[in-house]
């Protein structure tokens, strides 16, 4: 019975010893003591939990990316912060939104028209991009540039 008792007090030590050193392992003044968490660190490493963690996209921005991809990812860059061949498109309603709504779905329906008629946000867009010209989408209803709007807010990180 005493050496099961000393027994059990050694391994009581024995545990709180190696506690008390994971302890001054963990000192944050001493890189090389850096504290390893013993257990496995989660990290996203697979397509399904990559997509588990994204915020779904709203079916309005879904069909906006269909939409995107089709008409101007060509020229506007999908991240929606660099520029491509067009500025990047992240952000763009707060740079219209001195204006009425119209004037930005005009725009994109046909911009050198906006351009001709001294629309100063177009004026000065044309400028910026050395008067590059954007094709015109004349077929697209507000609905569609809604959608296009709502998958640039979706994607964009300001
Ligand atoms: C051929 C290349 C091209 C395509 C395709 C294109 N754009 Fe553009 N876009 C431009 C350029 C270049 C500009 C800069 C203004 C200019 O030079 O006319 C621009 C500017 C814009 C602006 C104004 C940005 C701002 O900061 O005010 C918006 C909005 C825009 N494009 C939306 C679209 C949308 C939506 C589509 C697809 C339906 C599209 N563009 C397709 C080239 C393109």
């Amino acid at each position: 019975m005493k050496l099961f008792r000393f027994l059990a007090y050694s391994l009581a030590f024995f545990i709180g010893a190696v506690f008390a050193f994971r302890g001054t392992n963990s000192f944050p003044g001493n890189p090389a003591k850096q504290y390893k968490p013993s257990y496995a660190v989660k990290t996203v490493n697979t397509v399904s939990d990559a997509k588990a963690a994204a915020p779904a996209m709203s079916n309005l921005a879904q069909q906006g990316k269909n939409l995107f991809i089709a008409n101007c990812a060509a020229c506007h860059n999908k991240n929606m912060k660099d520029k491509l061949i067009g500025p990047a498109l992240g952000g763009v309603e707060a740079r219209w939104s001195d204006y009425p709504k119209e004037d930005l779905y005009n725009w994109i329906r046909n911009s050198q028209a906006m351009v001709s008629a001294e629309h100063p946000r177009a004026v000065a867009v044309w400028e910026e991009s050395d008067r590059l010209i954007m094709t015109s989408f004349a077929s697209l209803s507000d609905e569609d540039i809604d959608a296009m709007l709502a998958y640039v807010n979706a994607v964009y990180q300001p």
